[in-house]
């Protein structure tokens, strides 16, 4: 199974990944992939924060980049389109159990074209384990969902796009299902979070033009999980994935 989940900012995209990631780990190996620049998957994993210090993102691993694309060993401008990174997934995550997790980095921008290399390295990447690799991949995307080359959308089985009843979350959702569909995800499915009255669920039906069939409600058990005092897995969002997941599992089989 491999998954992408994306979203506004604050829609909840990191909570949702963490949580599958922890619920396919127990049957599968599993990669929890932060992909994006700002993100915090690593920490909301429950991995300590002396581990995540000293993890260097994959972008920043400029000698491995250079070395992999070709590029330290010429002058000529041109790099090698598709570098060997099949040992990287295992050698630059952290692990607990089955449950791995890769901190991607930055995407360049596209107009800095001299550091092609790195986004030419972290999309190979990312085709690599959705395209040539079995275990599970849950991919924690910024609203940007450029990493995925079509190459790996296409083999994406779910986008996952979290939306909050609120008109810039619906807007940023509906913005991020064009360039999922351009890309040729296969399936895209929202899911409504941070519901409180039904009518938050008609306000995002209303405005995607379609029913959403997952939702969320607001959870206040999960103020205490962000202040460190319980699980990931003691709150009421965490159960609310596992049931998300185990109907979307049923659909995709
Ligand atoms: N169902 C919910 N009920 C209450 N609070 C929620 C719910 N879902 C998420 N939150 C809260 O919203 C905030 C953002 O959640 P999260 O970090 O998962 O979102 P994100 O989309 O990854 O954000 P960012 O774009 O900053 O990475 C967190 O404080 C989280 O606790
Ligand atoms: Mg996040």
């Amino acid at each position: 199974m491999k998954i992408a989940v994306s979203g506004k900012g604050g829609s909840g995209k990191t909570l949702f990944s963490a949580s599958l990631a922890i619920i396919l780990s127990k049957k599968n190996k599993v990669y929890a992939i932060d992909a994006d620049p700002d993100g915090n998957l690593g920490l909301t994993l429950g991995f300590e924060k002396h581990q995540l210090d000293s993890l260097t993102p994959i972008s920043e691993l400029k000698d491995l980049i250079n070395e992999r694309t070709g590029v330290s060993s010429n002058r000529t401008g041109f790099y090698i389109l598709n570098p060997e990174v099949s040992d990287v997934p295992e050698k630059y995550s952290l692990h607990q159990g089955n449950l791995y997790f890769l901190l991607l980095g930055t995407l360049k921008k596209a107009s800095s074209g001299c550091y092609c290399p790195e986004n030419t390295f972290l999309k190979r990447l990312i085709s690599h384990l959705v395209l040539e690799r079995d275990e599970v991949v849950v991919i924690d995307l910024p609203a940007g969902i450029e990493v995925l080359t079509r190459g790996s959308a296409k083999n994406v089985d779910v986008l996952f796009i979290m939306v909050e009843p609120t008109m810039k979350s619906l807007q940023t959702a509906l913005r991020i299902e064009v360039l999922a569909k351009e890309l040729e995800i296969p399936n895209i499915v929202f899911i409504g979070n941070k519901i409180v009255v039904q009518q938050d669920i008609e306000f995002i039906n209303h405005h995607l033009k379609k029913e959403i069939i997952y939702s969320i409600p607001f959870d206040k058990t999960l103020q205490k999980f962000e202040q460190q005092k319980v699980h990931l897995f003691e709150t009421d969002f965490f159960h609310q994935v596992e049931k998300i997941i185990s109907f979307v599992e049923i659909k995709l089989n």
